[in-house]
């Protein structure tokens, strides 16, 4: 039984990295829609990954996304040789997350359960154009921002697009745009349709999708039967190279493909 099921997941870890392009897909049993220590399995397997890319890396640095599943790889991670010399940082800046939730809480918890270090990036979510621009100006968050752009590993969520906007309390204005335009997922601060294309984007410093690209090693944590259509969408931009999910994900997954 038990044999058989391990098959079965190879199996289906095997034709989802085909249908979408990946190097590598980690699919753990269960799915976290419906059993909360599916997240943690999710978390266990990312935190495994992470050690053996950082293994190759002369200078590892990891930048970090928010959300309950990172937040889930953090409550994972523990300390060894490779992860001692493992500096942490946030992805991007505020993104209307909850404390726990937000990439600098999950990066200074994630970096102390490695016993590696951190730097944290302190920005306000929903700055203006003006405070943005005079942010970008600043020494301490420029020096920041060069090492956040370093990052030879970066380990992020995907979010399905209404649930994200609610969870960020957007304006109306902006819950409008996104159903007018159909969005289904997102990811980094930004939002995307069916297709993949960006239809809207959280104005904030950090990571922007086009230094993303350029990342070495890309790896997307998300799981769950209800993220399956934002996890497709997102994986339309090409911009992650690995996927550590869940059977009720990986299923839903297979049958959109
Ligand atoms: O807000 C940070 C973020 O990583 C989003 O980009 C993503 O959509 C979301 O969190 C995922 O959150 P969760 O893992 O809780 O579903």
């Amino acid at each position: 039984e038990v044999m058989s099921d391990i098959f079965d997941l190879t199996n289906v870890e095997n034709k989802l990295k085909e249908c979408l392009g990946l190097a590598e897909v980690i699919v753990v049993p269960g799915d976290s829609d419906e059993a909360p220590w599916v997240k943690k399995e999710m978390g266990r397997a990312t935190v495994q990954l992470m050690k053996r890319y950082l293994a190759y890396e002369e200078t590892k640095i990891v930048a970090l996304t928010g959300g309950t599943t990172v937040a889930a790889v953090a409550e994972m991670m523990t300390p060894d040789s490779e992860m001692k010399e493992t500096l942490f940082v946030p992805a991007r800046g505020g993104l209307g997350e909850q404390v726990e939730n937000q990439a600098n809480t999950i990066c200074a918890t994630m970096a102390t359960k490695a016993m590696g270090h951190y730097r944290l990036l302190h920005v306000p979510d929903q700055l203006s154009q003006d405070s943005y621009s005079s942010l970008m100006e600043e020494p301490k968050i420029k020096e920041i921002l060069d090492l956040i752009r370093s990052a030879n590993l970066v380990v992020h969520g995907i979010g399905e697009a209404t649930t994200m906007a609610q969870r960020r309390s957007s304006s109306e204005e902006i819950l409008q745009t996104l159903h007018e335009k159909q969005a289904v997922a997102e990811a980094f601060g930004y939002y995307f349709n069916q297709n993949g294309d960006i239809i809207h984007k959280v104005l904030t410093i950090g990571l922007q999708l086009e230094d993303v690209i350029k990342t070495k090693s890309v790896v997307a944590v998300a799981g769950g039967t209800s993220k399956a259509h934002a996890i497709s969408a997102f994986m339309k931009q090409k911009t992650s190279n690995i996927l550590v999910t869940d059977e009720g994900a990986a299923k839903a997954l297979l049958e959109l493909h």
